[in-house]
């Protein structure tokens, strides 16, 4: 029998999930100095996000979360992947946390268990309170303390019904789109000065780790943005590239978590990390889980000039793309290949939990219907991929869709979406598209095997 491919082979047992984040959906922004983040600044800058826009109202999901929860219950997931935003709870990066804010998340919490989905927040997807940044932000070792006090605000609060927590999202985009060439909040351009925010991060997990066990977490993690890098011609220049890339993309980040070390950044010409004793001790016993978001490949090519940076990023070659074009080319075996190599490099990973996964695919404003056909082959392409990988013997855990709902997308504004249900960012009307009532139908399927 030919196997359908929108019902990829499943292991059963894996764990579902769809993801948002807060600021790319709730809207409700502070008008006021108190509150603002680092995204709050950064989309003030003429040109920071190509359509012009602001995150607010998004999809509106501060004033009204109960829509949200209804549709992320009707997909039968087994965990909503949420953020807590730290300048909301701690509107000064400092101090106590906000009564109103935390009343919030504590009540998203119990319409999550009410439906049914267990609550699964990030205490950290990129909105630093402007305060934080403007003593230095990730640059600064003193952060990671900064942090941890902040986690303890929120767990005082939730940690009596949350269980597991992601601490930190994406630091390799932080570190290299935010503080080394400026893409994204803060919009530092640092190059490879910006190494520093790597271990300032893994230190604020790891911090922010400690206190969420001491308030009785069961499992802590992170998610980190993984990528599999792939030279684009088989000569020794383009080799170096790609292994320089890997290194700074994913390996600075995996190494210290899954083996207590950073790789050899001095050899290569790259600064130093600032470690303090007992620092790698403790990052590298800090993750029950390892949290991998997963979109894409990167070609790498020595760059042909000498330069500050010794490499080139170009679009990889005989695959078809998303709606972000080159940039994002598709190549779900690249999953499998990445989380085969990486269970190679480290035999004794933790369970990993897929924590982001998706695609953004033009699509109109306004729709009755959305016939995403192109998502649901992307997803069900990936979830293929990721069940190769577990027959493989990678302890793959749980899957997340990026994300449940269309939003605002960073730099992009409104002009990705990436949602399981439309969202029509003038009216709040949410329309499940065709993807939706198809994950819908693959986790009950696998549901009904068990
Ligand atoms: C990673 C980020 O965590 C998320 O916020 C973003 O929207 C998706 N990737 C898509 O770019």
């Amino acid at each position: 029998m030919t196997p359908d491919p929108r019902r990829p082979s499943v292991p059963v047992g894996l764990r579902w999930a769809a993801a948002t984040s807060a600021f790319q959906i709730e809207g409700s922004r502070p008008t006021g100095a108190s509150g603002r983040s680092i995204w709050d600044d950064f989309l003030e800058r003429p040109g920071a996000i190509v359509d012009g826009t602001t995150a607010d109202p998004a999809c509106d999901s501060f004033r009204r979360p109960e829509a949200d929860v209804e549709l992320a219950a009707g997909l039968g997931i087994d965990r909503y992947r949420f953020s807590i935003p730290w300048a909301r709870v701690q509107p000064d990066g400092i101090g106590p946390g906000d009564r109103m804010a935390l009343d919030h998340y504590s009540r998203l919490v119990d319409l999550l268990l009410d439906a049914g989905v267990a609550p699964f927040p990030t205490l950290f997807h990129w909105e630093m309170p402007s305060m934080v940044e403007a003593n230095g932000g990730w640059l600064e070792r003193d952060t990671a303390e900064r942090f941890a006090d902040y986690a303890a605000i929120v767990a005082d609060r939730l940690a009596d019904r949350v269980t597991d927590w992601y601490t930190l999202n994406e630091p390799a985009m932080t570190t290299l789109q935010g503080y080394a060439v400026g893409s994204l909040a803060p919009g530092r351009q640092l190059l490879f000065d910006a190494l520093p925010t790597v271990h300032h991060q893994l230190l604020a997990h790891a911090r922010a780790a400690s206190v969420l066990r001491a308030h009785g977490a069961a499992r802590v993690g992170l998610t980190n943005n993984h990528t599999r890098v792939l030279p684009l011609h088989d000569t020794a220049e383009d080799r170096q590239a790609a292994g320089l890339y890997d290194l700074l993309h994913n390996r600075v980040f995996s190494e210290p978590l899954l083996a207590g070390a950073y790789p050899e950044l001095e050899a290569l010409g790259l600064p130093a990390m600032p470690v303090h004793d007992g620092d790698l001790e403790v990052i590298g016993g800090s993750i029950d889980f390892y949290g991998i978001n997963f979109y894409n490949p990167t070609t790498v090519t020595a760059a042909p000039e000498a330069g500050p940076i010794p490499f080139d990023l170009v679009p990889t070659p005989g695959v078809p793309v998303t709606g972000f074009g080159p940039e994002w080319p598709i190549l779900p075996e690249a999953l499998c290949d990445l989380l085969i190599d990486l269970h190679r490099r480290h035999p004794d990973l933790p369970p990993v939990v897929i924590g982001e996964n998706g695609a953004s695919f033009p699509e109109p404003s306004r729709a009755a219907r959305v016939e995403d056909t192109e998502r649901i082959a992307y997803l069900a392409g990936h979830i293929a991929a990721l069940s190769e990988a577990m027959d493989a013997g990678v302890p793959v855990e749980e899957y997340t869709v990026w994300s449940l709902l269309d939003n605002w997308e960073w730099a992009d504004g409104y002009t990705q979406r990436f949602g399981l249900v439309h969202v029509d960012f003038e009216t709040g009307e949410r329309t499940p598209k065709a993807s939706y009532h198809w994950y819908r139908d693959l986790i009950a399927s696998t549901r009904a095997e068990t």
